[in-house]
């Protein structure tokens, strides 16, 4: 049966985990420091083949295969972007030979440079960031957290952290229609200011403020985080009791610290979509069978309507474009997929667990956890 076809890049992200996932001797013999750098040398890699994507609107099937762009996001940052659009080209190239229809840049392969343009004009084949998907399902994993701790939307503060990039800028425009309160926050204070004006104008519900200072995310019941910061940023000491961070960003936002030393915070990862069909993705990139990333999603939604066109590009995403696929994943069965937090499902009873905790113990005043006391 000849079935449409679509390619995946992925790239190590947690350099000596993910590089044992295909290299276990490889992965433990070298160091973190020796993998940025001779990540630089290696050719882009066949990773696998991935079967059983099915529509679940029109039962069509669809085959692709994940590739891997060898650079670590630390060396995408460092190594001049021509140089980084090169292997990406190179890791499409690999795409095209294997016949692919359309082509997703996972990660930092979308956040380099322009987000995919250079790259899309320079292959054959389409290409699409997923980061229009990766918008609308991150929304959508706020508004579910917020249920289940019992944040009412309407009535809550909310802070975007990264609100000036790809996806910080749509996600935030999202939640500004449905909050009390949105804290804009990033590092340049008048590009937040521009997109505050911008809010304002179009007649957003949230009254909107903006923030050069992690530490405005004390006080706040919604934190969604989308930054291409290499290191965590967001730590314990920072978080109102209870609230709900919904990280994004990959390398993650959010310190592990927060784990162990907050469990009256709810940490969710944004955006794991259950794929429709018996999906084998051949490979374990660190997610439970049948899930992915909401960007590998994206590209796995156009194969199947067979829009085999460049799709998501660039750092100016429009609203159009996510209530497009939006509604085009959904058609086909895509589901936003139960919490994720550091890399384990949440439970029904962690989340009890969490509630608990912040009515009896960690019910603390907003100014004492700003200045990171909270026993
Ligand atoms: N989960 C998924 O399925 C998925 C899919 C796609 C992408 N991602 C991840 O999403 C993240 C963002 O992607 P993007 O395409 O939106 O990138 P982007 O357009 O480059 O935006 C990143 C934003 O982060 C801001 N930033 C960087 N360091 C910061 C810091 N220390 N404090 C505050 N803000 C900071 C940048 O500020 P400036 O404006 O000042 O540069 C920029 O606005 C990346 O980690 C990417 O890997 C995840």
């Amino acid at each position: 049966m000849i079935m449409d076809t679509f390619a995946f890049i992925i790239h190590p992200i947690n350099p000596k985990k993910d590089v044992s996932r295909k290299f276990p001797r490889l992965g433990r013999l070298l160091t973190e420091r020796q993998i940025n750098f001779f990540s630089t040398f290696f050719p882009p890699l066949y990773i696998s083949e991935i079967s059983g994507v099915q529509s679940a609107a029109t039962g069509k099937q669809i085959q692709g295969w994940f590739l891997a762009c060898p650079y670590t996001p630390q060396r995408m940052l460092e190594l001049p972007v021509g140089r980084v659009y090169r292997k990406i080209i190179q890791t499409g190239r690999m795409a095209e030979d294997l016949g692919a229809q359309i082509l997703g840049l996972g990660a930092f392969t979308s956040v380099v440079g322009d987000a995919g343009i250079t790259i899309a004009e320079a292959l054959e084949v389409p290409v699409t960031t997923g980061d229009a998907l990766t918008i609308s399902m991150a929304v959508e994993a706020v508004e579910q957290a917020a249920a289940v701790m019992e944040i009412d939307m309407q009535t809550a503060t909310a802070a975007v952290v990264g609100a000036t990039g790809a996806i910080g800028r749509v996600c935030a425009e999202l939640l500004a229609e449905q909050v009390a309160e949105l804290c804009l926050i990033g590092r340049r204070q008048s590009a937040l200011e521009s997109l505050q004006e911008r809010f304002q104008n179009q007649g957003a519900r949230a009254r909107i403020t903006t923030s050069t200072s992690m530490e405005s995310v004390a006080g706040v019941d919604l934190i969604l985080s989308v930054t291409s910061n290499v290191q965590a940023i967001i730590e314990p000491e920072y978080l109102r009791s209870g609230c709900v961070i919904c990280d994004v960003a990959r390398p993650r936002d959010v310190s592990t610290r927060v784990s162990a030393a907050r469990p009256d915070v709810l940490v969710i990862e944004g955006g794991m979509v259950e794929i429709p069909g018996p999906v084998d993705f051949h490979f374990d990139f660190g997610f439970p069978p049948g899930k992915a990333y909401a960007c590998m999603a994206e590209t796995m939604a156009l194969a199947l309507e067979g829009r085999f066109e460049d799709y998501t590009l660039g750092k100016e995403i429009s609203r159009q474009r996510v209530d497009e696929i939006s509604e085009i994943a959904h058609r086909h069965g895509f589901r936003l997929s139960g919490f994720r937090s550091f890399e384990r499902a949440v439970t029904e009873a962690q989340i009890a667990g969490i509630k608990a905790k912040v009515q009896r113990r960690f019910q603390v005043p907003v100014s004492s956890l700003s200045q990171g006391r909270f026993t």
